[in-house]
């Protein structure tokens, strides 16, 4: 395994592209196998995610062919409706296969997803979602066994959760109702761009959805799907952990290929903290610097357009030498504060109280030898690193593989002084 070593307190400069988002490609790549047509997706991120899902895919039975970053999948009839746990152990995300696989074939076997370091990944909204069409579902042997032998019925299903509604949630039962019988409306709908960015893909399928980016979508079942053409939106979390780069440690770095109205919530804050945050005319791109008297912030999670869980590690980092007492609460995974551990390691002063971080800033953190968990935590610790005096060590580097592509060759080209080197001495990537 890698690991990556980062000397600290060079200022970025310059710009940076931003790739396709990895959060949008998932369900996508698994909204192929509605279709016996060939499919092609473009923008989709090389990173482990990704080629896990295309690994599943292949296994399944589908043919797929990438170039660049663009992907050809062809599914025909015959693939396997059960996915091996060697394959789906390695991703939770592979839950979105639920969908597809039921509405393809009227039953699936998928092994369950477990926990993770950010918390418990329940199933039981999915399952909700599945059983409401008409699917029975059974555990067997850590798996999920699900048939629908009269296939799957349209219903009405409120798909609200005790922590809010779930973005695959809502990916897998628009996609098990496209092809159902009847119409199916989904109450308190996950509103995520890449639950919209689905919606958009499985039209141009064919399907028939409205009010997607909603909390109530509507689905027509219809009898089949086609191929289609599509480029996936682009990733608003890198985007954003980019853009606390550049309040963080730069000149001013310009950042290409995003979506304004996606990083709204990360803007706004930035903004309110006292950073210089331009959006170019189209919104296509945004310039982000440190402000000259900045100032902490406070963060509750929530579902989008709120801000993002997946951006408060990284804000985290940010706080941590931001002047002033920030606080940072994340409703929809609770426990997800690993990094807070390795950061205090670099001499942040970070308390937790009762679910909530308590960020004192200080004036500069130090370099480490830091272990990564999982993928939003580790580029916090990549945050920390390039502001930190002197050498900071990230080890584990795998977590950050998994949905940052080519993260050390963009900061390299911001001007960063990183390194990624072999670290013989780390365990095999980890199931996360
Ligand atoms: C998606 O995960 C993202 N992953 C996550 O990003 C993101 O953090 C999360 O949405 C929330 O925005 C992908 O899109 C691949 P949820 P998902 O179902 O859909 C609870 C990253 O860093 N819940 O919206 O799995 C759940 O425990 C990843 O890129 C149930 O209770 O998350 C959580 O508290 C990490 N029962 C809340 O809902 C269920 O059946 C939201 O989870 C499902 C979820």
């Amino acid at each position: 395994m890698d690991k990556l070593i980062v000397e600290g307190g060079h200022l970025l400069k310059g710009s940076v592209n931003i790739s396709g988002s990895k959060n949008a490609s998932l369900p996508i790549l698994a909204a192929a196998l509605l279709t016996d047509d060939p499919v092609r997706i473009s923008r989709v991120p090389d990173v482990s995610d990704t080629n896990y899902m295309l690994q599943i895919l292949s296994q399944l039975g589908a043919s797929v062919e990438r170039s660049s970053g663009t992907v050809r999948i062809d599914s025909p009839d015959g693939i396997s409706s059960s996915a091996s746990y060697e394959q789906v152990r390695k991703m939770r995300a592979s839950i979105c296969l639920l969908g597809p696989m039921m509405a393809r074939m009227n039953r699936c076997t998928l092994p369950l997803p477990g926990g993770c370091v950010i918390g418990d990944r329940p199933v039981d909204l999915h399952v909700r979602a599945i059983q409401a069409l008409g699917a029975r579902v059974r555990v067997k042997g850590g798996n999920l066994v699900i048939e629908a032998p009269n296939g799957l019925v349209g219903a009405t299903v409120d798909m609200r959760g005790d922590n809010g509604p779930t973005v695959l949630g809502t990916d897998n039962l628009m996609m098990a109702a496209v092809l159902a019988r009847g119409t199916t409306v989904i109450e308190s709908a996950a509103r995520e761009p890449e639950v919209v960015d689905l919606a958009n893909f499985l039209n141009k399928m064919g399907a028939h959805i409205e009010g997607a980016g909603s909390r109530t979508i509507t689905i027509h079942g219809v009898e089949r799907l086609h191929g289609c053409q599509h480029t996936v939106i682009p990733d608003r979390i890198e985007a954003g952990t980019f853009m606390v780069a550049g309040a963080l440690i730069s000149e001013g770095i310009t950042i290409n290929r995003v979506c304004q109205e996606h990083l709204t919530a990360l803007a706004d804050l930035l903004v309110e903290c006292g950073h210089t945050v331009r959006f170019s005319e189209d919104g296509s791109s945004v310039f982000v610097a440190p402000g000259t008297s900045p100032k902490g912030g406070k963060i509750t999670t929530s579902p989008y357009p709120g801000f993002p869980t997946d951006m408060q590690a990284q804000m985290t980092a940010l706080f941590s030498v931001t002047p002033g007492i920030s606080v940072v609460r994340d409703t929809i995974f609770p426990q997800r504060f690993m990094h807070c551990s390795e950061l205090k390691r670099m001499g942040a002063n970070i308390k937790m109280d009762n679910g909530t971080a308590i960020i004192t800033g200080t004036d500069r953190l130090s370099g480490a030898p830091v272990m990564a968990s999982d993928l939003r935590a580790s580029a916090a610790l990549v945050l920390a690193a390039l502001a930190a005096e002197g050498t900071t060590e990230i080890h584990r580097l795998y977590h950050i593989d998994r949905g940052y592509e080519m993260l050390d060759d963009k900061l390299l080209g911001l001007g960063a002084y990183v390194r990624r080197v072999p670290d013989p001495k780390e365990p095999a990537a980890q199931a996360i």
